[in-house]
């Protein structure tokens, strides 16, 4: 059994797009409908540009090539079994969207983001294929809703004078009510509340980022550390430990920590440079951080972070190839030239019982660009 078709209420929406005023009919201020050009006009096949060029304003054009009004109304063309099948639909994609909002939460706090480890490499993509259900399936629902439920209607509303009057202000208060009422919200329960559910869940999405603001706060020295620690051997990038004498006078090497992932830490690349002991002109106790004239520095320069591995062995100086700052290298990795504001950490190293350089410790201060809690 069918129901019969919804009638429209006098003076709504639906009730003008039903059984629209002719146009001759219409009067008043802003009603898209109301024409300032009489019929003459155009049966004397003015065009706009013969508009214009006499001089008649730029609502008259407007006014004459608007068209016509016309509407669909969804609600009075669906039977109540329809109309309740396309609540469900678009709140299930309301529904959706607080799963994703749910799963984006949850993914970001219980997913433990570790370097290296497995389930890294989808802690990104997780989150934004959460991220896509919630706000697609708002955006999704939306459009279902509008396609499905709403009055169809293409207006066209003439330019007019700043302010408005009592009257029209009383006119668009009246409308808005009248077009919230034909949302269906007022009355489709359903629809109503899995909309506040869905769009309501959304304003969780930025907590992760919050959270993630905090997430270094209180723990102690999180960016003073790095993978250094005391006996790590030093190796290559290919994992290879350096041994005493592998490295030439004036040769240099790149060198890592060799704990788990150390050749991956970003904080822990370092250079290894050997020059005559008579060479070094290290102050105080940083000459027994260096081991029969080899001397090792972190490469990550002060400044802005860039890799420093330019080394001249005659001169002694460290270049950073991205503005040019210049360390010497034989006297504490002091800044001689350039916008780096500090000398590189320097790293204790000895020897051990093979003959393997390893790490007395970690570096004694932060590496890379300075920042506001160094001290
Ligand atoms: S990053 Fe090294 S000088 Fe700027």
């Amino acid at each position: 059994m069918t129901t019969p078709p919804h009638q429209p209420e006098p003076g709504s929406i639906r009730d003008r797009l039903s059984s629209p005023r002719p146009t001759d009919q219409a009067s008043g201020p802003g009603d898209s409908r109301t024409s300032d050009v009489p019929e003459s006009s155009f049966q004397n096949g003015d065009s706009a540009g013969d508009l214009a060029a006499h001089g008649r304003g730029h609502k008259q054009i407007h006014a004459a090539m608007a068209p016509e009004p016309v509407g669909l109304d969804r609600h009075a063309m669906l039977s109540d079994r329809d109309a309740k099948a396309a609540e469900r639909k678009v709140a299930s994609l309301f529904l959706l969207a607080l799963l994703g909002v749910i799963g984006f939460v949850v993914t970001f706090f219980a997913v433990e983001q570790e370097f290296g480890k497995p389930w890294n490499t989808w802690f990104t993509p997780l989150l934004g294929t959460f991220m896509a259900l919630a706000l697609g399936g708002i955006g999704a629902g939306a459009v279902l809703w509008a396609k499905l439920l709403m009055v169809d209607e293409e207006a066209v509303q003439d330019r007019h004078d700043f302010g408005s009057s009592a009257e029209e202000r009383a006119a668009t208060s009246k409308a808005l009510k009248q077009g919230l009422a034909d949302t269906g919200l007022p009355r489709r329960k359903l629809l109503r509340n899995s909309l506040l559910l869905g769009a309501g869940s959304l304003a969780l999405l930025p907590l992760p980022f919050v959270g993630f603001l905090g997430r270094f706060q209180n723990k102690e020295r999180e960016l003073a550390t790095t993978g250094w620690e005391k006996g790590a051997r030093l190796i290559r990038q290919n994992g290879t430990p350096v041994k005493l004498g592998d490295i030439q006078v004036g040769g240099v090497e790149s060198v890592f920590p060799d704990v788990e992932e150390g050749t991956l830490r970003a904080d822990s690349p370092a250079l290894l440079i050997r020059m005559r002991p008579e060479e070094l002109q290290l102050a105080g106790d940083k000459q027994e951080w260096a081991y029969q004239g080899h001397v090792v520095y972190s490469s990550i320069c002060t400044h802005l972070g860039c890799p420093v591995k330019l080394y001249e062995q005659q001169t002694h100086n460290l270049f950073c190839p991205c503005h040019q700052s210049t360390f010497k290298a034989d006297q504490g990795a002091k800044v001689i030239f350039g916008p780096a504001a500090r000398p590189l950490p320097q790293l204790a190293i000895s020897v051990d019982d093979e003959g393997y350089f390893i790490a007395e410790g970690d570096f004694s201060e932060p590496v890379g660009p300075s920042y506001w809690e160094r001290g």
